[in-house]
């Protein structure tokens, strides 16, 4: 039995009973740590190869952070970035939305950190925990509080620390190799749509959990769910600390999920799959991208990537591609933006963007 949460809105609807305001993305950013670690460097502390990360994953290099570089230092970085793009100040920002599963502490939240780097304080800052679709989660939030003229630009952030909580040893070189620092942001603003079909805007949201699974992709430990303290040296022998992974299972989900929630945000807003310029995916393996693009009947081109360079980078991993993809000219204003993601949980979701 599937626990669905779905928090859509069409651009068909005539009115809104609150407010006519929408929400667009008018900054972007993103920052990615300089050091690179390609698959043959990890062949140092792994049996493993390029060849068998390429092959099944499509990840040639990600970016490690060095020294006590923080999640919330990178996402500073792609939030700075994201600002100057919007032609904004900190000090115009309304609430700060955090998506991280690889927090700065246990508690409080990242987004606080954040804040203050910023140079801001008395703003919500609220971390969303959704692991790969966290920031999907985080945008529908920030959606929310837009529509209803309780703010007008949000940051919204994802961004990961992945490298220091990996194990790189054999016994968990089946994740260690899939994942990557970074970080990328978006400003959300308010607008009036005039024309759905031209005006740039967030179409809709529609947002999926099933907690039957929450423990085929998990980290056990710190935990408070164990007779034994949140840290006990037996879940450090035990290697709590460390994600673990059905790959299978994760695979055969996302494959079958993420289509079906692109559907689900295309149809209800009275669109079909090709008139879909741009496919922005969560980046978990380029496998995964392959089988969504080929059940939606997408052609490649179609398809933006960034996980041959950054691998996965969970929460980040949408903002980043968005952010690659207008660099590399392949998202343009009025372009219709189909985005989906699936992780840990299991959670998913899908977004459609006018840019
Ligand atoms: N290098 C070399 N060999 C490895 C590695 C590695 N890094 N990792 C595992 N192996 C070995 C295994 O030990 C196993 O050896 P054995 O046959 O002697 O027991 C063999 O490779 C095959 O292992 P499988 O787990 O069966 O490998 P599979 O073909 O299923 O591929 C993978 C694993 C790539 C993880 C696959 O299951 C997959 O793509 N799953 C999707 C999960 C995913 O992409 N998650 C991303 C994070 S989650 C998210 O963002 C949604």
């Amino acid at each position: 039995m599937i626990e669905r949460v779905t928090i859509a809105h069409s651009h068909e609807q005539e009115s809104d009973p609150i407010t006519n305001f929408r929400s667009r993305v008018i900054g972007l950013g993103s920052y990615l740590p300089p050091r690179i670690v390609t698959n043959e460097e990890l062949t140092r502390y792994m049996d493993t190869s390029d060849e068998w990360i390429v092959q099944r994953t499509g990840i040639k290099e990600r970016r490690w952070v060095e020294g006590a570089t923080s999640t919330s230092d990178l996402a500073v970085e792609a939030s700075r970035r994201a600002l100057d793009s919007a032609g904004l100040a900190p000090e115009d920002l309304d609430m700060i939305f955090f998506a991280t599963l690889s927090p700065d502490h246990y508690f409080p939240g990242s987004g606080v950190f954040l804040q203050t780097k910023l140079g801001l304080t008395g703003i919500p800052a609220i971390d969303v925990r959704q692991q790969c679709t966290g920031f999907i989660y985080a945008l529908s939030m920030a959606d929310q509080y837009i529509r209803t003229g309780s703010a007008q630009k949000i940051l919204v952030v994802g961004s990961e620390v992945h490298s220091k909580g990996l194990d790189i040893s054999n016994r968990g070189r089946d994740v260690s190799v899939l994942f990557g620092d970074g970080a990328g942001a978006v400003i959300l603003g308010a607008t009036e749509v005039a024309n759905p079909h031209l005006d740039s805007h967030l179409l809709s949201i529609h947002l999926y959990t099933d907690g039957a699974y929450a423990e085929e992709l998990w980290v056990p430990a710190v935990s408070t769910a164990y007779d034994e303290e949140i840290v006990d040296q037996r879940m450090l022998d035990r290697g709590d600390q460390y994600p673990k992974m059905n790959g299978r299972q994760v695979f055969v989900h996302a494959v079958k999920r993420m289509p079906e929630a692109v559907h689900t945000a295309i149809e209800q807003n009275g669109y079909q799959v090709n008139d879909v310029d741009l496919f922005v995916f969560h980046q978990a393996n380029l496998r995964i991208n392959e089988a969504v693009a080929h059940r939606l009947g997408v052609p490649d081109e179609k398809v933006f990537n960034t996980i041959e360079k950054y691998g996965n980078t969970t929460a980040a991993t949408i903002p980043i591609g968005l952010d690659a993809a207008v660099k590399a000219g392949r998202l343009e204003p009025g372009m219709l933006v189909a985005s989906a993601a699936f992780g840990s949980g299991f959670t998913w979701a899908s977004a459609l963007l006018r840019w």
